[in-house]
Order: C-alpha cells, then sequence, then structure tokens
C-alpha cells in the first residue's frame, strides 16, 4: 500500500539506504586503526629497509607477490600466521597486492639467510630450478643515494639516526631489497617453530582405540608416500617395532622437510601420538 504514496514511500526508501550506508561503510571508519589494533613491536622501516621498499615498488615485484596471509588454514599452513592490520601501519602505500605468481612475502623475514636471497635475486633457477620469476642481478650495481633516502624518511616521518643515512653510503639496491625482505613479517612474535615442546612420552602406548584411529590417519595421510601397509614407496618402509616412540613422534611432527618428508604438526599432537603408536605397533601383512 506504501506503493501507492510516492511521497512516503521515497523517504522511507531513504532512510533505509542511509541507514545501510553509515551501518556499512561510516561506522568501520570508527572501528579499525583504534588503539587496540596498534602493535607495539611493529616499527618503522628503517632507512635501508626503506630504500628497498621503493626498489620493490619501482620493479613491481608486488604483480607477482601478495603481502598478506588470510586468516584461512591453507594460507596460515604454508606461510604462517595469519596477517593484522596494525602490522600494516608504516606501510604507505600498502604492498597486499592480489595476485600471487609467486608465493605470498608477508612472513618471508628471517624465512633464509641473507645470502640465500641474495643468490636468488641474482638468478632464481639457481636456487629453484622451476623457478619463473626474473633476475634482478642489475640491482647490485645500483648504488643507493643517501640523501634521496633521507628525504624519504622526513616525508613519511620515520625517525632516523644521520649514521643510518651515513651507513647507506657503498650500499647498493641489492642490500635494500634483502634488508626490507629481512624485515617482512618480524613485526610480531614468530609463531611457534614446528617442534615439539615438552615432554615426549607415548600417552596411549599401544592403545587399541589409538592405534585403529592412527590406522585411518596413516591410510588419509601416509599411504600415497608409503604405501598402503607402509611397505614404502616414494618414501621407505616404515617397519614396525623398528622405532624409538619418542624419536618416531619427532620425525612425523617436524618432518624430514630437506629430504621431502612434510611436517604433520598440524594435525596436533594427540593425532600424531596416534600414528605413532599404529606406525610403531601394527602388525606385519
Ligand atoms: C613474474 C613474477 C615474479 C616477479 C615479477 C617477482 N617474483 Fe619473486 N617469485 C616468483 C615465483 C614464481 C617464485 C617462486 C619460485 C622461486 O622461489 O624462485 C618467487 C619467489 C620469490 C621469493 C622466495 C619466496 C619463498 O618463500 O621462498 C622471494 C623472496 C621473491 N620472490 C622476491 C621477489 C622480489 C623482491 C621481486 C621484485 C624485485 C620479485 N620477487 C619479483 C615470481 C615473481
Ligand atoms: C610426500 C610424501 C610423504 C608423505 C605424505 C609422508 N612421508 Fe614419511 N617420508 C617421506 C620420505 C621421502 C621420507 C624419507 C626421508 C629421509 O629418509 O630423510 C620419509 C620418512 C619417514 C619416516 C622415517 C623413516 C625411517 O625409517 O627413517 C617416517 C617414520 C615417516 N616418514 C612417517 C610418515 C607418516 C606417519 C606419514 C603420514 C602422517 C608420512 N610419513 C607421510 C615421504 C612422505
Amino acid at each position: 500500500m506504501w506503493e501507492k504514496k510516492p511521497v512516503l514511500f521515497l523517504l522511507l526508501a531513504t532512510v533505509a539506504i542511509l541507514v545501510g550506508t553509515i551501518v556499512t561503510m561510516v561506522l568501520p571508519f570508527a572501528w579499525v586503526n583504534t588503539e587496540a589494533d596498534r602493535i607495539t613491536t611493529v616499527t618503522p622501516y628503517k632507512p635501508l629497509e626503506q630504500a628497498g621498499r621503493d626498489v620493490y615498488i619501482r620493479e613491481g615485484c608486488n604483480n607477482c607477490h601478495t603481502q598478506t596471509i588470510r586468516p584461512l588454514v591453507a594460507d596460515v599452513l604454508r606461510y604462517g600466521e595469519y596477517s593484522k592490520s596494525g602490522e600494516f601501519v608504516y606501510d604507505r602505500p600498502h604492498l597486499w597486492g592480489s595476485r600471487r605468481t609467486g608465493p605470498d612475502l608477508a612472513r618471508i623475514g628471517g624465512k633464509y639467510p641473507d645470502a640465500w636471497h641474495t643468490q636468488h635475486m641474482e638468478a632464481p633457477v639457481s636456487m629453484i630450478p622451476k623457478s619463473n620469476m626474473p633476475a634482478y642481478a642489475f640491482l647490485k650495481n645500483h648504488p643507493l643515494d643517501p640523501a634521496y633516502i633521507e628525504k624519504s624518511m622526513k616525508v613519511l616521518d620515520f625517525p632516523y639516526t644521520p649514521a643510518e643515512i651515513a651507513a647507506l653510503n657503498g650500499k647498493t639496491e641489492m642490500d635494500a631489497m634483502v634488508a626490507y625482505l629481512q624485515k617482512l613479517g618480524t613485526g610480531i612474535p614468530k609463531a611457534a617453530a614446528v617442534t615439539v615442546v615438552g615432554d615426549l612420552k607415548n600417552p596411549f602406548p599401544k592403545d587399541p582405540a589409538a592405534m585403529q584411529a592412527g590406522q585411518q590417519l596413516f591410510a588419509q595421510n601416509c599411504v600415497a608416500c608409503h604405501g598402503a601397509d607402509g611397505e614404502g614407496g616414494i618414501g621407505p618402509e616404515l617397519e614396525p617395532g623398528s622405532y624409538d616412540d619418542a624419536a618416531l613422534f619427532e620425525m612425523i611432527y617436524s618432518g624430514i622437510t630437506a629430504n621431502g618428508m612434510p611436517s604433520f604438526a598440524a594435525l596436533g599432537t594427540t593425532k600424531v601420538w596416534q600414528l605413532t603408536n599404529f606406525v610403531n605397533y601394527r602388525k606385519e601383512h
């Protein structure tokens, strides 16, 4: 019946749209970037790091790399702790990106030694044979311009010391890039490394229920590489009774990642103990 009263209908429609607009567009301004979002351990970029950031932008690295880990299980397992809004307060502009031709770099800091980065930037295929990332060896031949970097630090209002500016003399864009990459994602404590803490005592030795659960987990997670009965395949044969429980747990939990045995920490310790019991105490067929 309202549609027969155009003026009233128009007014009501306007009010409805206005409320929607305020809730979805205006209020969020008050909800983000509050004191609660601040993270005290996140610090501004130092001159060398900021210089590297400028090169990153100039070279368009963000066309292939994102810098934001979404709160999705797949993202967190692959890249680490998901990104917090407070980690980006000094990113001007932000480099979240939207394309992942290469991996996300939000937590690349500390993942590799400096030398790895230098070699990888010089010739990505020397580290990752199938890499399609372009080489950036020329960065080594570009010296930094301390006066210019000092100007950017002033514009961004980031703290710096004259000594830090002086230290830029003789440094190249490669040094700056590596410093920048090593800073990424280090503003919050690293997610606990994939190693076990505490007691490595089998909580349910040879317990039938645990072994049955372990059998299921084995079928879901291990047979592709170790064979249906653990007889071996891509990975070696897993012979029952041949392991120390704690050592076996550790291998499954942490993986032997350098040799292609993945970590199964994501399953949680209970499930890894169930697997341990199944692998070590199952009957051989
Ligand atoms: C054409 C797309 C492309 C561009 C542009 C690109 N990369 Fe990459 N990047 C990749 C791919 C693909 C990989 C994965 C293979 C490898 O490690 O080389 C990678 C890997 C990396 C890694 C290792 C990540 C890890 O976790 O192992 C770093 C660091 C990196 N790139 C930095 C950069 C920087 C800095 C730039 C800009 C100077 C850049 N990339 C430009 C595609 C690209
Ligand atoms: C992607 C393939 C792959 C998957 C999946 C896999 N493994 Fe492995 N695993 C390997 C490889 C390769 C090795 C050999 C590593 C080495 O010798 O350094 C290995 C080694 C092991 C070892 C040490 C063997 C020994 O006697 O030294 C154990 C135990 C093991 N895996 C258990 C498991 C369990 C349990 C699962 C499932 C939760 C699993 N693996 C899933 C590939 C895999």
